[in-house]
């Protein structure tokens, strides 16, 4: 088989084929009669992938020598059904905003299992996590510390708190997306005492109970090198701290950033064996350092739910412009996948109507956004396509619906769930009537 039909089959697996009439086939569902149904764009998550990556964490962390959480980073999606399939998982969620804790609530997560990140935590979202019990915060600076001290004192109540600290490592990954190096907005630096003080307030504090210290180095990284660098220093600075004030680290976070393929050209990777090393390289430093082995606590988000989601969109336009570029036009774009104008991130395309086609010609595919980077694409090889078509876009399930906008007011695509040939509204899609909810008309005496 040639390298262009291989392409077809990118992303085919147990749950994702071609059915009789040349169609994508994701969970036993017609990704054309989906479309059909919802209209496009449409993302489509495949939800015993979610179940299998769980899986793959939970085998990789198995021979961990003491307990381990996985504690699902909820930025990269979220929605009610999906909270309460990480519930039927088993498995923990952090949280970043008071918008994240509220859906976790509403979907009924219970609250011992969310831990709450960020680096400007507002008064109103520590209250809301006080209120709800949550299982752990994960305290960024000085201002949220104090600011928890005075809440639990006045409120005379208990929460366990982790100290994020910034290991001072560079991850090999995309600057915007990189967090563990010293100058960075997140956590305590580690090099110049800072972290040494947090962990003493929050040790000698009254309510606050210190579990541990949390870490991350970024997102999207293939290796393990920079994790154990970051580990090494984290637990240089806790066997220092044992000795000293006697702190004792019951809990060790060491993020997530766990990376996926996205194309056919992307390495293929294998999570189980990342973090297989970076849990038995933690091991041997544990005992180098002779610490107590701590629960391990990791947050993968992209790695969970990045390979469940497809996107599916129409296309319309074309422009070709000879010897330069064929332009094809989807109904979407930046507003629900701003990846590739943000961070140049690279996807893989089929046609979701025509999977077994030849890919005959070369197209770059277009948003419909009034802005020239609204590229989703560049020179995909694809079958000559005409309008009406649907492009199936793969592995976009990481942090393309959760970081859709209304840009140019276009409304945010609906979300469907498949699983064992069913399918469910995870999410409708909005409306243009949806603006006039926040929207007043201007008083005749204004
Ligand atoms: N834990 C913390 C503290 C984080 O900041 C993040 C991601 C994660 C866990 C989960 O990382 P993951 O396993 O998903 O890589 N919007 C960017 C990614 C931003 C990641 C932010 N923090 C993107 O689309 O690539």
């Amino acid at each position: 088989m040639g390298y262009k039909e291989q392409l077809n089959y990118f992303a085919l697996k147990e749950t994702v084929t071609i059915n009789e009439k040349d169609h994508l086939e994701i969970a036993g569902v017609d990704t054309i009669d989906l479309a059909n149904k919802y209209g496009t764009p449409l993302v489509i998550y495949d939800i015993k992938t979610v179940r299998n990556n769980i899986e793959e964490f939970k085998n990789a962390l198995a021979t961990y020598p003491s307990e381990y959480e996985i504690s699902y980073a909820s930025k990269a999606f979220s929605s009610i059904a999906m909270y309460q399939v990480l519930d039927q998982e088993n498995i923990s969620v952090d949280v970043v905003s008071g918008g994240e804790l509220f859906l976790a609530k509403e979907a009924g997560f219970p609250s011992e299992k969310i831990h709450f990140h960020g680096n400007n935590k507002s008064y109103q979202e520590l209250v809301a996590a006080l209120d709800y019990e949550i299982g752990h915060i994960i305290v960024d600076n000085f201002h949220e510390l104090k600011m928890l001290e005075q809440l639990t004192k006045k409120r005379e109540q208990k929460i366990k708190v982790i100290i994020r600290v910034t290991p001072g490592v560079t991850a090999d990954t995309h600057k915007y997306i990189m967090t563990g190096h010293t100058d960075s907005k997140f956590g305590f630096d580690l090099k110049n005492g800072q972290a040494e003080e947090a962990v003493r307030l929050a040790q000698k504090s009254e309510f606050l109970e210190l579990s541990g210290l949390h870490m991350h180095i970024g997102s999207q990284i293939f290796g393990t090198e920079s994790y154990v660098l970051a580990m090494d220093q984290v637990l240089r600075s806790a066997k220092e701290w044992y000795i000293s004030f006697g702190f004792q680290m019951k809990v060790l976070n060491i993020g997530g950033g766990f990376g996926i393929q996205h194309t056919p050209d992307d390495e293929a990777v294998s999570v189980k064996r990342q973090v297989e090393t970076i849990s038995q390289e933690l091991v041997k430093l544990l005992d180098l350092y002779d610490l107590a082995y701590p629960i391990l606590q990791i947050e993968p988000g992209r790695s969970i739910v990045g390979t469940a989601g497809t996107t599916i969109y129409e296309i319309g336009s074309k422009k070709a412009i000879p010897g330069i570029r064929n332009y094809i036009s989807i109904d979407g774009g930046m507003s629900d996948n701003i990846r590739p104008a943000m961070y140049n991130s690279k996807y893989f395309a089929s046609l979701a109507n025509r999977m077994k086609d030849e890919r005959t010609t070369k197209v770059s595919v277009a948003g419909k956004a009034c802005e020239s980077g609204d590229m989703l694409i560049m020179d995909l090889d694809l079958p000559e396509v005409k309008a009406g078509d649907k492009l199936a876009v793969f592995h976009t399930g990481d942090y393309a619906f959760a970081m859709a906008s209304n840009y140019n007011r276009i409304p945010r695509p609906a979300v469907v769930f498949v699983e064992n040939g069913r399918e469910f509204l995870s999410i409708r899609r909005e409306e243009v009537k949806d603006f006039m909810r926040f929207e007043n008309h201007l008083p005749v005496d204004f």
